[in-house]
């Protein structure tokens, strides 16, 4: 297990289109390791490759069920709206009202190199979405309404 350093909002690599993973190397399963172990540690529920400085798209997301991992994860389809207050661990004691599709379905390759649907609805919806944006470099903050509230710590 190692943790990895999780940047912060003015980092260039928050904000950079990260690559597709071509292939699972040994290298990229360590990375994956890591991003859960720093996640939990964190105490938050998603985490993506660019917030430690990978420039890969890889993100993991747990709302309480156990770990997701998503590797050159698209939408499928979306539906709904959900408004709600959002978090991000590069965006410290801050967090703010987001609106974002309730259900979405997300395309996503596996560690085994297969490919996966995997189905969120509410919270793992969320989640799912805002760990997407991180690969393309897009922050919560930037869809935010209104303006960012402080909070004792970060939730996501
Ligand atoms: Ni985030």
């Amino acid at each position: 297990m190692a943790l990895r350093k999780i940047r912060e909002e003015g980092e260039e690599c928050l904000r950079c289109v990260c690559k597709e993973v071509v292939e699972i190397t040994p290298h990229i399963k360590d990375l994956i390791e890591d991003l859960i172990d720093t996640m939990y540690e964190a105490d938050g529920v998603g985490l993506a490759a660019p917030q430690v400085g990978v420039r890969k798209r890889i993100a993991v997301v747990d709302v309480g069920e156990g770990p997701i991992v998503l590797i050159n994860p698209v939408v499928v389809s979306s539906e709904g709206e959900q408004t709600g207050n959002e978090g991000c661990l590069s965006v410290p004691g801050k967090c703010g009202i987001v609106t974002r599709p309730m259900k979405v379905k997300v395309k996503t390759m596996t560690p085994e190199m297969t490919y996966e649907e995997i189905e969120g609805e509410g919270l793992l919806a969320r989640a799912m979405l805002h760990e997407m944006d991180h690969l393309d470099g897009i922050l919560y903050i930037d869809k935010v309404e209104g303006d960012l509230q402080d909070v004792g710590e970060s939730e996501e």
